[in-house]
């Protein structure tokens, strides 16, 4: 089979890493069913369909992740599913609604429609560095921070950090399910991810960074006329390369 035959999903495909996972997958030739959750809104939409190849090969559809069953047939024919979409924001005035549970709930929402595809060989969740180390203990040098980590959700609701507990209870609850139902699931575990943005708006990760640099600290650093030199670093190439197994952190 051809690449250009095979089929794969990216959820949140509007979002900062989806929009360029969905620019890599299109590069390596796939057909990529992408879903926004507005697919009519020119900002969420319009620098996909720039991208290379999107005119062939890329198919976008509604996607929302509290509706239970709206990735049955989205997911239908897939080989890969990418489940990138989640809430990316650090506060809300009920954060259990606004940020945990889509996160948790929209996450077993779509592995319950990929379990009910045979042709899916694998899903890759796009997780956090969030789920791994925030447990309250102190990362001192002597600490090797590994793959078995996770983030302690008692330790994140205590300490109000509902964005960690998302990302946490959203990957437990992913293997767990993945393990009741023999899915070779993929984690990709990425850090503060900053680079170049492919879309008009601008995401969290992206904005905290600009507040550095337009911020207090910045404006200090150019009075004394000393240069910031920022990294670019995407995991868009990590999520799709075929050798990762189980957590990549
Ligand atoms: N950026 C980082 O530094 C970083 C680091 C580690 C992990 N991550 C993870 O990487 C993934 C993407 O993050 P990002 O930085 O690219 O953020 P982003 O640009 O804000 O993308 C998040 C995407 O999730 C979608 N989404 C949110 N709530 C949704 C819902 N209820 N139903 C359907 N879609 C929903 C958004 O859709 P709309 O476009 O419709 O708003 C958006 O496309 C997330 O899982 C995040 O936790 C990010």
């Amino acid at each position: 089979m051809s690449t250009a035959e095979k089929v794969v999903c990216v959820t949140g495909a509007a979002g900062y890493i989806a929009s360029w996972l969905v620019k890599v997958l299109l590069q390596r030739g796939y057909t990529v069913k992408a879903t926004v959750r507005n697919p009519s809104d020119p900002k969420k939409t319009q620098h996909l369909l720039e991208l290379g190849g999107a005119k062939e090969r890329l198919h976008i559809f509604k996607g929302e992740l509290q509706e239970e069953g709206s990735f049955d047939s989205i997911v239908d024919g897939c080989e890969a599913v990418f489940h990138t979409a989640s809430p990316v924001f650090f506060s809300a005035s009920n954060p259990e609604a606004e940020i945990v549970n889509p996160a948790v709930e929209g996450t077993l929402n779509v592995l319950r429609s990929c379990a009910k595809v045979p042709s899916i060989k694998r899903v890759v969740l796009t997780s956090s560095m969030a789920a791994v180390v925030c447990n309250g203990k102190p990362l001192t040098s002597d600490v090797v921070v590994d793959e078995t980590w996770f983030s302690d959700p008692a330790f994140c609701k205590e300490s109000k950090l509902w964005y960690v507990l998302s990302k946490t209870l959203a990957e437990k609850a992913a293997w767990d399910f993945a393990r009741e139902n023999r899915m070779d699931l993929v984690v990709i575990n990425p850090g503060h991810v900053i680079g170049p943005l492919l879309q008009s708006t601008i995401n969290l990760s992206m904005e905290m960074i600009l507040n550095l640099v337009n911020g207090p600290v910045a404006k200090f650093l150019r009075k004394i006329e000393m240069q910031l030199h920022m990294e670019t670093y995407f995991p868009a190439k990590v999520h799709s390369a075929p050798v990762i197994t189980e957590r990549m952190i």
